[in-house]
């Protein structure tokens, strides 16, 4: 199986950019960020303290969390529901970030990660598959772009979801979860070794696609 590790910072493209590629690829794509979101989601469900370390084992240990595809499109369910349309708000996203800091959660999704790996010709993206994850992946980009370019991004995507946010406060929160993402102890953001660095804040997304083609088609 030929795999392909993608991290990078939230807000950088990563799984848009990785989808369209591995589309046309014939890959499967995994949105890992989606697993940490659909445990945030079900712990803020069930309003446990996340520190409290004795409640989130027990939660974990009551959650089944699976990934399927229709048609190329990743779902993630929870216990046999389908949480993918509910862990996109921002309430979520922090709590992803939170909880993904917690060592027994990282353990937790790394085993559903590394089958997924196994079975398929796979690009993953995340903040730690080259580092950790899929440290033999056939190939490792760390993909990047400015916060001020991300900001940007995140922007427009609201306004056509018609969500106003200051451009400000989203720039905030980005720097935020940057400096969360990467200062953790336990697998910190940061790019693999061996990763080649793509940064796409000049670069539109079929451009950023086709770059991401090219390194992989090198390897092939
Ligand atoms: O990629 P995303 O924004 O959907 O990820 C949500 C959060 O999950 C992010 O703040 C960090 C965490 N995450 C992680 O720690 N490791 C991964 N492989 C993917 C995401």
């Amino acid at each position: 199986m030929f795999s392909v590790a993608i991290d990078g910072p939230s807000g950088a493209g990563k799984s848009s950019i990785s989808k369209a590629a591995a589309n046309q690829l014939g890959f499967i794509h995994v949105d890992t960020g989606a697993l940490y979101r659909a445990l945030a989601f079900t712990a803020l469900k069930s309003n446990i303290n996340i520190h409290d370390e004795i409640l989130l084992k027990k939660l974990l240990d009551s959650t089944k969390v699976e990934i399927s595809f229709i048609d190329g499109e990743q779902s993630v369910l929870v216990n046999g529901e389908n949480v993918s349309g509910k862990i996109r708000s921002e309430e979520v996203s922090m709590g992803a970030s939170n909880i993904s800091k917690i060592p027994i959660v990282r353990e937790f999704l790394l085993g559903l990660q590394r089958e997924l790996a196994k079975k398929n010709n796979v690009i993953m993206d995340g903040r730690d598959i080259g580092t950790v994850v899929l440290p033999n992946a056939n190939v490792k980009i760390f993909l990047t772009a400015s916060p001020e370019k991300r900001a940007e991004r995140r922007y427009k995507q609201l306004l056509e979801k018609d969500e106003k946010k200051e451009y400000n406060d989203i720039l905030e929160d980005i720097i935020k979860r940057d400096y969360q993402d990467s200062h953790r102890e336990i697998a910190p953001l940061k790019p693999a070794e061996d990763s080649v660095l793509l940064d796409t804040s000049d670069l539109s997304f079929d451009e950023s696609v086709d770059a991401i083609k090219n390194l992989i088609e090198e390897k092939l």
